[in-house]
């Protein structure tokens, strides 16, 4: 019978081979006994002073990173092993090992050679490019976190939805600072966040730790939902994470609910129909410097195309229900990034999360310019309009900012 010791020894030889090893993996803690870290990462780097072991230790709220020498890998190892976790994951190139301690303390040893090849990622800023990692309390508070320490294989789609809007925050977050607070970015004059239409807030935490956690800014933020549940749940969570002081959540509409002052970044994510209207339009009377805002579904532009006659010779495009319901989506969303054009602001559209989770992908990224409109962009604006007759609710919405928003003459 094979006994911990040896099976240890077995996990040891593959941690210790510094060309195969991709990633291993320590959590869970034997019966009755204590670990100092809820899951432990061990992979090898290369720094500019060779190659290390790097190891990370993850505690209830944050990530400790350790670069080993080879000199001491050995003893760091023998201590490691000696720690009563239940499982160890290893992949190495060519195979993945698995030690299982039951509960009766017996080790259950599996190994399973790979088909083809992995390659072992030898870059030391890894943990610095995932943005929020999985070890940030927010994943554990929100129940996201399974019994091996990892992402629940449940909640990966929501998890990288979440890396993806970080993704998209990042290139524009200088933006808001410096178009916002500026050099009086502090404690008493922080970031202000909108989240319009935050629903489960998933999102609205995930933009405040990576602004807070990773961008280290002082972050004053704000979910707005009409649902009074979206509001408990939020301050609920904003108080186990120690952060209600910073992070709140009104009841109310997107038009008209309570926010303090005028925010420097405004999100909107998925809020229903027209609703992505009114956010916008808010956003914009408060001359917010950034927005980020992904439209759900677009019922408005639909029906008023239904109930208008198309031009013509683009008649086969409507023709059939499912490509005049994209159609719409497609004109709504072109529609809106040329109305903020209009009203001065820099846009860009783009693929929020990947089109194989959800149809609604779309991300408009807006920052402020202030710059008058050109000619080009509130002609092809206005003839869109005529062309097809419809009258966005943005346009209505902000009808007396620019004279090209004022109805469809
Ligand atoms: C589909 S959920 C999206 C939630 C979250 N932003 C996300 O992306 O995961 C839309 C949320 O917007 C809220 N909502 C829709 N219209 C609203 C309005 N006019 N005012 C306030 N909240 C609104 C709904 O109650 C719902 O919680």
């Amino acid at each position: 019978m094979l006994v911990l010791d040896d099976a240890l020894m077995t996990v040891k030889a593959a941690l210790l081979d510094n060309s195969s090893l991709v990633r291993a993996v320590a959590s869970g803690r034997r019966r009755n006994a204590l670990v100092p870290y809820r899951r432990v990462e061990l992979r090898y780097v290369d720094l500019a002073t060779g190659r290390r072991l790097q190891v990370t230790a993850y505690d209830e709220t944050q990530a400790h990173i350790r670069n080993v020498d080879e000199g001491v890998i050995q003893t760091a190892l023998d201590e490691l092993l000696a720690t009563p976790y239940s499982n160890w994951h290893v992949d190495t190139t060519t195979e993945t090992l698995q030690l299982r301690v039951t509960k009766k303390g017996r080790p259950m040893l599996h190994r399973a050679s790979r088909e083809t090849p992995a390659v072992a990622d030898r870059g030391h800023d890894r943990l610095k490019q995932r943005r929020l990692d999985e070890s940030d309390a927010l994943f554990s508070a929100l129940g996201m976190i399974g019994p091996d320490g990892g992402i629940k294989p449940t909640r990966r789609a929501k998890f990288r939805q979440v890396q993806d809007l970080i993704g998209l925050l990042e290139p524009v977050v200088d933006d808001a600072v410096t178009k916002g607070p500026g050099s009086d970015l502090s404690a008493e004059r922080p970031l202000r966040v909108v989240d319009l239409g935050c629903g489960n807030a998933y999102l609205t935490f995930a933009a405040f730790r990576y602004l807070t956690q990773v961008r280290e800014l002082p972050v004053q933020a704000t979910g707005v939902d009409v649902k009074a549940q979206a509001r408990a749940r939020g301050n609920d969570l904003a108080g186990i994470l120690g952060v209600n002081d910073r992070l709140r959540f009104v009841e109310g509409t997107i038009r008209d609910a309570p926010v303090d002052a005028s925010p420097d970044l405004v999100l909107a994510l998925h809020a229903c129909d027209t609703a992505t209207d009114d956010a916008l339009a808010r956003a914009v009377r408060w001359q917010a410097p950034v927005i980020v805002a992904a439209p759900c579904c677009h019922h408005d532009v639909q029906r008023q195309l239904a109930a208008s006659r198309p031009p013509d010779r683009y008649r086969l495009v409507t023709r059939h229900g499912i490509l005049a319901e994209r159609f719409a989506d497609v004109l709504t969303d072109a529609l809106r990034a040329a109305i903020l054009r209009i009203v001065g602001y820099r846009v860009e559209v783009m693929e929020f999360v990947d089109s194989r989770h959800t149809p609604r992908n779309v991300l408009i990224r807006a920052v402020r310019t202030g710059a008058t409109a050109d000619e080009a962009t509130v002609d092809a604006y206005r003839s869109l309009i005529e062309e097809w007759q419809v009258e966005p609710v943005l346009a209505v919405g902000l009808a007396d900012l620019h004279p090209a928003l004022r109805g469809r003459g």
